[in-house]
């Protein structure tokens, strides 16, 4: 395996010398970029001896080879380690003014980072938000694990043990590995167009306030992703999304109820597949203020007239064009489940689509959260799926009911 790793200025920069040479041990090619600041804590031969290749520091290096991109293109995986507090913000803010911050940007391998820090920097909000960016797009964080620090401190914030860190880099290299071959294998969706909505409408109320609901937009993007990789064309309504949109992925961006419903109604005909994956408000203020809506004004309480949106799904089911799959989705927060069952079939109905994925949603579920669980329900009420999940797992399955159901169709 071809292997970056990247070796940050801090402490632990010692410590990256016995991941290098385990790897190199383990029969794998091993590219080290050093920052400057690296440097100041290990040494270039010891790091280029370690890892029998010349060791990469500058960004000027090299141009003639555009090194700034091809070290992360050739990856299978880049490896951070130690990352500082320092180079973490910097790669969620996507930073890219040295030779590591280009290789991580010009990469799609997955990225691990093994942070190494004082514990007060590690558990600062700015630290902590900047993991949650990072993890937010896939990248692997292996500890900090909790010990004695730099200067006799002792708390979380200390480099995780080097097999720890080994055993993740490979892990997850072999998953992505893993993933790019069964996508190759099943691009079941080729030449198919895809057209998804994703995220949570906002009907506002006045110029700063806005009725809205908690969809993050993590399982319409999910589905766009995952129907990309299995070959489709894809595009996502997305109406405000909290998460990025994968890059090959077309994006129209609406806000209201009525932007989806126009935006559906244009984009429809010309795709074979639909699914409704966005959280859409049934109901809009009658009237939008022109300016901010004053409590001196209303008193102790506030009365607004709400009137329908469009059922966007519904038109489009009444504007099918031949061939066309139609998914809906349920968001449903009772907790039986036979309840919600037959909620969902009653829906499926009403609007007419092909498939209906159910979905439980309530404080905790179903909206925001990393994982979901569908049950895909046909046009006889049958139910063809039972999933339980992170949502890129639970939009395969999904599109696998699709590819079924054209294929039978
Ligand atoms: O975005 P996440 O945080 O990842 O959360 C995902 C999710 C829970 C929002 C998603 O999985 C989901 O359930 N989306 C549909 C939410 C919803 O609006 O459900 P509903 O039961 O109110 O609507 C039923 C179907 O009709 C949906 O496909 C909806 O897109 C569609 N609809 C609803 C109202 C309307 N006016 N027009 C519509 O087309």
């Amino acid at each position: 395996m071809r292997i970056v790793v990247g070796v940050t200025g801090g402490i632990a920069a010692y410590k990256a010398v016995s991941v290098i040479r385990s790897l190199v041990l383990l029969g794998h090619h091993v590219d080290v970029i050093a920052t400057e600041h690296a440097l100041k804590f290990v040494g270039a031969p010891t790091l280029e001896a370690i890892s029998r290749n010349p060791l990469h520091t500058d960004l000027y290096e090299g141009v003639a080879q555009v090194r700034h991109v091809a070290l992360g293109q050739q990856a299978d995986v880049i490896a951070v380690v130690p990352a500082t507090a320092n180079s973490i913000a910097r790669f969620a803010a996507g930073m890219a003014d040295d030779l590591l911050g280009n290789t991580v940007l010009a990469s799609r391998s997955p990225l691990v980072v093994a942070p190494a820090m004082h514990t007060e920097m590690w558990q600062h909000p700015a630290t902590q938000a900047n993991i949650r960016r990072l993890e937010e797009r896939g990248t692997v964080i292996v500890g900090p694990e909790s010990g004695a620090l730099t200067g006799g401190d002792s708390g979380p914030g200390r480099l995780a043990e080097t097999e720890t860190i080994v055993a993740s880099i490979l892990t997850a290299a072999r998953a992505a590995k893993r993933r790019a071959i069964e996508d190759e294998q099943a691009r079941d969706l080729s030449g198919r167009r895809v057209l998804i909505t994703a995220g949570g409408t906002r009907e506002p109320i006045d110029p700063v306030r806005f009725l809205g609901n908690r969809s993050s937009g993590r399982q319409g993007v999910a589905l766009a992703a995952r129907a990309l990789a299995r070959g489709a064309e894809v595009t996502l309504i997305a109406a405000n999304l909290e998460v990025p949109v994968p890059e090959g992925v077309s994006v129209v961006r609406v806000s209201t109820a009525q932007q989806m419903a126009t935006a559906a109604a244009e984009l429809a005909p010309r795709h074979e597949i639909i699914v409704m994956a966005a959280a859409v408000a049934d109901f809009r203020p009658e009237r939008v203020e022109s300016g901010k809506i004053k409590k001196e004004a209303t008193g102790d309480a506030l009365t607004l007239t709400f009137t329908k949106n469009p059922d966007i799904l519904r038109q489009l089911v009444a504007a099918r064009v031949p061939g066309q799959t139609l998914v809906g989705f349920a968001a449903e927060t009772e907790a039986d489940d036979a309840e919600r069952l037959e909620i969902a079939r009653r829906k499926r109905e009403r609007k007419g689509c092909d498939l209906l994925v159910l979905n439980q949603v309530g404080w905790h579920e179903g909206f925001q959260s990393e994982y979901n669980r569908v049950q895909i329900i046909d046009d006889s009420g049958s139910v063809l799926a039972d999933h339980e999940g992170d949502k890129m797992s639970a939009a395969d399955v999904i599109l696998d009911a699709v590819v079924q159901r054209s294929l039978a169709g």
